[in-house]
């Protein structure tokens, strides 16, 4: 198992062909998928031949940053991914785009505000970050939330094409960010 990093209750680790299953199932959930999709699941045949492969591309540009699997320290049981890569749609090169979907019995207890957390942490103190960008829909607000409780804060608000099937695309999509200069590591105490 190749960890990329370690939280108090998390594992994050690089993705492998075996985790087809935990993908499936973890975008099967319309829950899950509902600020994403509009809650349609990700297909099997996509998982495997697209999203994975492509995480897998991702592997091979660097150690740094890519897809993480998390899992459950105590327990050993997948929960979700958090991203933390280079920010395609951004306007400023070196932007790292933060990005996490846990399974629905994973929600509530604080994991994606502690992977969050641990990734901007070493974004800035290891692997030579200077600003973390996030984006999600507005009317996702547990999302927002973890982004707010990880010190990112609100950039603009826009609208982007082909977003209609999802919940609340009429509010559009919210752009968060945090420097360097603004991070408080003390954040991660509270
Ligand atoms: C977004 C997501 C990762 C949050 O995971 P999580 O582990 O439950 O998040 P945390 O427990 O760290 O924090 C969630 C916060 O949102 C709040 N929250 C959750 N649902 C909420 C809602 N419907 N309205 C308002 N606040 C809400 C929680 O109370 C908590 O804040 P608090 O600590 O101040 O009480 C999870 O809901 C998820 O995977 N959703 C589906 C995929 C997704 O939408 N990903 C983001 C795409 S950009």
């Amino acid at each position: 198992m190749l960890i990329f990093l370690e939280t108090d209750r998390l594992t994050l680790r690089r993705f492998t062909e075996a985790d087809e299953d935990n993908l499936v199932e973890l975008d099967g959930d319309p829950e899950v998928m509902r600020f994403l999709s509009g809650g349609r699941p990700t297909p099997r045949e996509e998982v495997r031949s697209r999203i994975l492969p492509a995480l897998f591309r991702q592997y091979g540009q660097g150690p740094d940053f890519g897809f993480w699997a998390a899992e459950e320290k105590s327990t050993g049981r997948f929960l979700g991914w958090f991203h933390f890569r280079p920010y395609k749609n951004g306007p400023r090169d070196g932007d790292i785009e933060l990005g996490y979907r846990l399974r629905r019995s994973a929600w509530g207890r604080g994991y994606a505000t502690e992977g969050s957390r641990a990734l901007i942490h070493k974004g800035f103190t290891d692997l030579g970050v200077e600003r973390v960008v996030a984006e999600t829909m507005t009317a996702n607000t547990a999302s927002r939330r973890v982004l707010e409780k990880a010190g990112l804060t609100l950039v603009r608000t826009f609208h982007r094409e082909g977003l209609d099937a999802v919940e609340g695309s009429e509010h559009g999509v919210v752009e968060y960010a945090l420097i360097k200069a603004d991070w408080k590591p003390e954040l991660e105490e509270l």
